[in-house]
């Protein structure tokens, strides 16, 4: 029997390549070219499943090209890049990459969080640029983290990752806001209290987004809400780009509406607004909350292994969606 053919969008660790070659005809991508939609389409044209990333876009346009196509499973834990009705429709099984990156994204969300409170990007390109010359009472002078209030909006594993290191760690008050509630032995778990959104904007002096992203999410921070932050309030993204309006923050930036911001996550991404290059007070970091070798590689493992698992005929580790999975 032949083996089903697989394309793997983009490089990835040569271990899992390898794996995959055992149980697929593979077409890979090891020199990492980035391929327009129409590119991928073209690949996936003649393919029983797909290993893709976040920026592999997958939606009904795609999928008309893709008759034989059954599987697409994301070595990430959002799937915005999926269009789940339109992969439900077409039969296409969806899955993605959760829980083997909760606690390194969370260490990253609060690496930011520190990074952007305690200003340590703007002050050593100050030191790079040779204008350390003397010791002065307010030089880099930041917020703290200890004893601070901080925010969460988006309250699923990530973010009760870092609720938990700020409350336990660092003596923070943990306040959060999300689509639902916690149970109560969530909450004491975290040690975080539930309140409104406009209540948590208005009482953090660090705002963490952890929400995934959709076109409900879209602009969730703009104007309105900066406006109702304090003056001297960072705010930090690693959830995704668009869920901050990033021309409305760095206005806010520059005219120190908020103190600090932190972002790992851009509209338009690998695109960054050209605002936030220009002011000192932001950290950018080029979306790599997940990026320890551990963790890519348990989530690149977690991809093969839906495939597998798919192709063997058993149930899928991370299903998005239950589309009748009809023989095609
Ligand atoms: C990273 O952004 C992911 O969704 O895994």
């Amino acid at each position: 029997m032949s083996k089903p053919k697989i394309l793997v969008a983009r490089a990835v660790f040569p271990e899992v390549i390898a794996r995959l070659e055992q149980h697929f005809d593979l077409q890979t991508n090891q020199n990492d070219d980035s391929w327009s939609k129409a590119e991928l389409a073209e690949r996936l044209s003649d393919k029983d499943g797909a290993f893709t990333t976040g920026g592999d876009r997958i939606d009904a346009e795609v999928l008309a090209q893709c008759p034989r196509l059954k599987i697409c499973a994301n070595m990430a834990v959002g799937y915005n890049n999926f269009d789940l009705d339109a992969m439900t429709a077409a039969g296409v099984l969806a899955t993605n990459a959760p829980d083997v990156l909760t606690e390194t994204t969370a260490d990253f969300g609060f690496a930011l969080l520190m990074a952007t409170a305690r200003r340590i990007t703007e002050s050593e390109h100050f030191l790079r640029a040779g204008q350390w010359t003397k010791w002065s009472y307010d030089m880099f002078a930041g917020s703290d983290i200890h004893g601070a209030t901080l925010g969460i909006l988006g309250m699923g594993r990530i973010g009760q990752g870092i609720a938990k290191r700020g409350a336990h760690g660092f003596g923070m008050k943990v306040i959060y806001h999300n689509r639902s509630r916690l149970d109560a032995a969530l909450e004491a778990e975290c040690k975080a209290g539930y309140v409104g959104k406009e209540e948590l904007l208005r009482t953090a002096d660090h705002l963490v987004l952890v929400l995934p992203y959709s076109a409900a999410s879209h602009h969730t921070i703009g104007a309105a809400e900066l406006a109702l932050m304090k003056p001297t309030a960072t705010l930090i993204n690693i959830a995704r780009g668009g869920i901050v309006d990033d021309a409305a923050l760095a206005a806010a930036l520059k005219t120190r509406r908020i103190a600090a911001a932190g972002l790992d996550v851009f509209e338009g991404e690998p695109a960054v607004h050209p605002d936030l290059l220009t002011v000192p007070n932001v950290v950018l970091t080029p979306h790599i909350a997940s990026a320890t070798v551990p963790t890519r590689l348990a989530m690149a493992s977690l991809a093969a292994d839906n495939l597998i698992a798919f192709f063997e005929g058993k149930p899928p580790l991370t299903p998005l969606n239950q589309p009748l999975q009809a023989i095609k």
